[in-house]
């Protein structure tokens, strides 16, 4: 894999929360542009873009409805073009989100599909009959078309049918797409949901679970063609140009991964797997909540470590648009905001991968907790609303509970760049409500604070920069039964990483080994000049042996 590649941070932006220019309360590319001097600054190399293409934003622009378009609210194409030259004067590269599991239902394949247009007829999944698939939002996988007079298939939303990839002239129109997008300029591409790409044969009905559904996701993941199909994408743009990928790989296992992401597999560069985003949820209906385990964690995390380890490349992420913020998770967003972010930004960053931070997580903002249903925007959140409470299933306020905890729109309120007026967002009216402790956690007040979460991830980010071994060290965990301790070795011929972080808000004690007797403090996030056995709450701390 190239080394660019591996030593690339990656930054998240989610256009419609991350900057207003003209004043309608969205997001959009304009904003971007003005912005990117701050992303320079902190240091990142590589933006993922979430969907800026033309969409009827029934999921946020995650149903396109022309490729090759720019969506009205966003700008429009020459703004893109202004956008992408300025990020690379500023030698920052451009990751697009490549959404095609799935069209829009009204983009002009669908269109002329349903109306049955010999050409596009194949284009999606066609059946006289249904089976008893349930969909990632709620209710049948199936859809009635009145005009075709047969049920098409959708994994999301009814707005949202998936793509049939067994076809051959929709692998050529997506590949052609996406040449179009690299002659352009672009520097890569994240990959929505690219595990379920490949569909099965035959769609038998499968065991039903509590919402009388078999979930569609045990049926299509990791499908039978998935590689083969992923191979011919390489073959046919990727290897073409220098850029970087990544797989959103829903369901994967290692063994899957090691193709997805194997240095020598032809496929992608690296995978995001979820299997530690639901330690925090009860197993049956993902809204409820439950104390994570640090032990299960660690567990998980050293798994993906250890075994992708000089196979394939991992990527490191707490956050993003689908989940809630992590110090609301996994760190305290009350007493010890600041001190707990760090702690989880060290955790992350000093494994073996491509670290992605999502926009807010390097200002440490928060979960929103809203306390009114009418302040949700998010499709996935209103449908289980509707399902769960509706139905009489939960009560009202408990669902509001569980979703001020779990909803995704926690992730996606504005980006706090001010204390001012809307937190410098928009001069409008926010299309989604702001987090209300935008006066205390912003932008503007951390960047010129050298004891900011902003600054200590710009130094951590700078870390790996200057240590060529970050990327290379191989990871080995210590301590695996401690249930508030979470420390690592990362070795690498006769250098050494010790990274230490208490997940608690006691203090907790660790001596150090023996030979760790003169060391040099890597980072710490309560700016220790010697280490301490007695670490305080959420302290992070990162020690260095033969550090080149
Ligand atoms: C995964 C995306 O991250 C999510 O936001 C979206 O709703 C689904 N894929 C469908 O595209």
């Amino acid at each position: 894999m190239k080394d660019w590649i591996k030593k690339a941070v990656i930054y998240q932006i989610y256009p419609r929360s991350f900057k207003d220019s003209n004043g309608d309360g969205v997001g959009d590319l304009v904003g971007i542009t003005e912005k990117l001097p701050y992303l320079s600054n902190l240091g990142v190399d590589v933006i993922w873009l979430s969907p800026v293409y033309k969409s009827p934003n029934e999921d946020n622009g995650y149903d396109i409805s022309d490729y090759e378009d720019i969506m009205e609210e966003f700008g429009t194409m020459a703004d893109f073009d202004k956008m992408l030259e300025t990020a690379h004067s500023l030698g920052l590269k451009i990751m697009m989100d490549l959404v095609v599991n799935h069209t829009s239902d009204e983009h002009k394949w669908f269109i002329e599909s349903k109306n049955k247009n010999p050409k596009y007829s194949d284009y999606y999944f066609w059946s006289d009959s249904t089976n008893n698939w349930g969909a990632f939002f709620g209710g049948s996988v199936w859809e009635y078309s009145p005009e075709r007079k047969q049920y098409y298939f959708h994994a999301f939303a009814p707005k949202q049918p998936d793509l049939n990839w067994d076809n051959p002239c929709v692998r050529k129109e997506v590949f052609d797409m996406m040449t179009y997008w690299c002659e352009k300029g672009v520097d890569g591409f994240r990959m929505d949901v690219i595990s379920l790409i490949s569909k099965p044969e035959k769609f038998c009905d499968g065991v039903p679970d509590s919402s009388r559904y078999s979930h569609v996701a045990d049926h299509i993941a990791n499908g039978r063609h998935v590689h083969e199909y992923l191979r011919e994408m390489n073959k046919n743009v990727l290897s073409k140009y220098d850029i970087i990928t990544v797989g959103e790989t829903a369901c994967v296992t290692i063994p899957e991964a090691l193709y997805y992401a194997g240095f020598d597999t032809n496929e992608l560069n690296m995978v995001f797997q979820f299997d530690n985003m639901g330690l925090d949820r009860e197993k049956i209906g993902k809204w409820a909540k439950k104390r994570p385990q640090l032990t299960e964690l660690k567990k998980i995390l050293s798994k993906w470590q250890e075994e992708l380890y000089g196979k394939a490349w991992n990527s490191l992420y707490w956050n993003n648009h689908d989940q809630p913020r992590v110090v609301s998770r996994f760190g305290n967003d009350d007493k010890y905001r600041i001190e707990s972010a760090k702690m989880l930004a060290v955790c992350l960053h000093f494994m073996q991968g491509s670290p992605y931070i999502y926009q807010g997580e390097e200002l440490g903002m928060t979960n929103a907790k809203f306390d009114d249903i009418k302040d949700y925007r998010d499709i996935e959140t209103l449908n289980a609303y509707k399902e769960l409470v509706g139905k009489g299933i939960m009560s009202q306020e408990d669902m509001l509970e569980r979703l001020a905890f779990s909803s995704r729109d926690n992730a996606r309120t504005p980006m706090q760049w001010t204390s001012g007026e809307n937190a410098g967002f928009t001069n409008g009216t926010p299309w989604i409500k702001i987090n209300e402790n935008y006066t205390e956690i912003n932008a503007e007040n951390q960047v010129n604070d050298s004891n900011s979460i902003f600054n200590f991830y710009k130094k951590i980010i700078g870390l790996r920069k200057k240590y060529e071994i970050i990327t290379e060290l191989k990871y080995e965990l210590l301590l695996p039964n401690s249930e508030e301790l979470y420390i690592y070795k990362r070795l690498y011929k006769n250098s050494e990483l010790l990274v230490i972080c208490n997940f608690t808000s006691e203090t907790q004690e660790f001596s150090l080994p023996e030979y760790f007797d003169s060391t040099e403090i890597v980072i710490s996030n309560y700016n220790r000049a010697a280490y301490s056995n007695t670490l305080a709450p959420y302290e992070a701390v990162v020690l260095g042996v033969n550090l080149q």
